[in-house]
């Protein structure tokens, strides 16, 4: 798929933005003039939620937050299959007579207002910039984080069984400090627990085949990166693990996930429910639910060691390289379509082999928008196949090339 149209009203540094994107779009500039954040409002349309802001409201032109009544928009007009869509989001903050803040978020599907949930999937993006070593270098939330915004892309329903799951588990944590604080019948319990097996195992279910797809992908394209120096390995741990019973049957961890893999999302829901009644004392004595997918854990290995504790700075680049080329493989094998890849001043991390790797790998996709601030990093080839935006203060000027 690829966006034929941009347009951005008071997002971040953007009073104004309305420009027609080619397939491939060099973004130049010096620091802090509003390259990333390009990136970032295409990102947005995929995920509605940003990978950097912690709240929408940051998003907003912060000149303007002091107004009673102030929209940033987002419009992409996008092509998929042959067909062409409009996407746009309005992110509205009001200031009421109180003087609170309100942030609502408006999404429109070819002019028809969605939910969240359901607009999820109309259109797919990868992003890929430095700072994401934190997914194998940071706490197990990144990683987390990493799989909820690609499997919320491409599977259907799991953002919803995530936004289900995490408002059950709320409830049900409330539940249990309550019974631990005043006691009662243990029993009420029981609805939570069929909630949150119901939606932990499809989440678990999903991110089983996910990890195991992605993971197909990632060994083939890091033994290309690596010239068969490396072998990619991803250990998926999930803190309700289905095979915990027989686990001692399954000691290979590559016996553990073709095993897992076979399970079907019935077998995983029993399973779940059955050991959260065998936890129950223990749970309600701790006040929190202790198993489920919003403790999972995933570890990326090269050659059996683990990354996240032992990766040198290269060799965690190159994973990450891997892992990000896998993902937009494995999303354009699930959904049919190459999704819109965005990538971030990428090319200051790696060496030259790597980067003449990865801008071949790039003429297979269908549009990639890049950043830089040195285009000399860039093959001449690339360079004069590619638009060139220059991005200053806010503002964006398409250059002629002068070849
Ligand atoms: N909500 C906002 N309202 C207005 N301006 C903002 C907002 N958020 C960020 N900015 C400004 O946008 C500018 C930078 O944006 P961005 O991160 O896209 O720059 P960049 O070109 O990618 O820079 P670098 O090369 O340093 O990565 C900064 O000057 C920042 O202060
Ligand atoms: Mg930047």
């Amino acid at each position: 798929m690829h966006i034929d149209h941009l347009s951005l009203t008071n997002f971040r540094a953007f009073s104004r933005l309305d420009l027609d994107v080619p397939r491939r779009v060099l973004l130049v500039g010096d620091n802090a003039q509003g390259k990333t954040t390009v990136l970032e409002a295409i990102y947005f349309l995929a995920t509605f939620t940003s990978f950097h802001a912690p709240s929408d409201r940051q998003l907003i032109n912060f000149l303007l937050t002091d107004e009673a009544l102030v929209v940033a928009r987002l419009v992409a007009e996008f092509e998929r299959k042959k067909k062409k869509h409009t996407l746009e989001v309005r992110l509205i903050q009001e200031i009421n007579g109180s003087g609170q803040t309100r942030l609502r978020k408006e999404i429109l599907l070819d002019g028809s207002k969605k939910q969240v949930h359901d607009a999820l999937g109309a259109f797919n993006a990868v992003i890929f910039e430095p700072q994401m070593m934190r997914i194998l270098e940071g706490a197990p939330e990144e990683r987390r984080r990493y799989l909820n915004m690609a499997l919320a892309q491409v599977v259907p329903s799991y953002a919803r069984n995530l936004s289900d799951y995490q408002q059950a588990l709320s409830q049900r944590n409330a539940l249990l400090k309550l019974l631990a604080e005043r006691g009662g019948d243990q029993e009420q319990l029981a609805y939570w627990d069929g909630v949150i097996s119901q939606h932990g195992a499809a989440i678990v279910h999903a991110r089983i085949h996910a990890i195991e797809e992605i993971e197909r992908q990632a060994v083939r394209v890091h033994d290309q990166l690596t010239n068969s120096a490396e072998v990619f390995r991803m250990d998926y741990q999930p803190a309700f693990d289905p095979l915990q019973q027989d686990a001692s049957q399954y000691k290979l961890p590559l016996q553990v996930q073709s095993v897992r893999s076979g399970l079907s999302l019935d077998e995983i829901q029993a399973g779940f429910s059955q050991r959260l009644r065998q936890l129950r004392g223990e749970e309600i004595a701790r006040g929190v639910t202790t198993i489920g997918p919003h403790r999972d854990e995933l570890r990326i290995l090269c050659n059996g060691v683990d990354l996240g504790d032992f990766g040198s700075r290269g060799q965690l680049r190159t994973a990450l390289l891997s892992l990000k080329l896998a993902e937009t493989g494995w999303m354009k094998e699930k959904s049919g379509d190459w999704p819109v890849l965005l990538l971030d001043e990428v090319l200051v991390e790696l060496d030259d082999q790597r980067r003449d790797d990865l801008q071949r790998y790039l003429a297979q996709g269908e549009q990639v928008l890049m950043t830089t601030t040195d285009l000399k990093l860039f093959q001449p080839l690339f360079v004069s196949s590619s638009a060139l935006w220059q991005v200053s203060a806010g503002k964006i000027e398409q250059q002629t090339q002068s070849q």
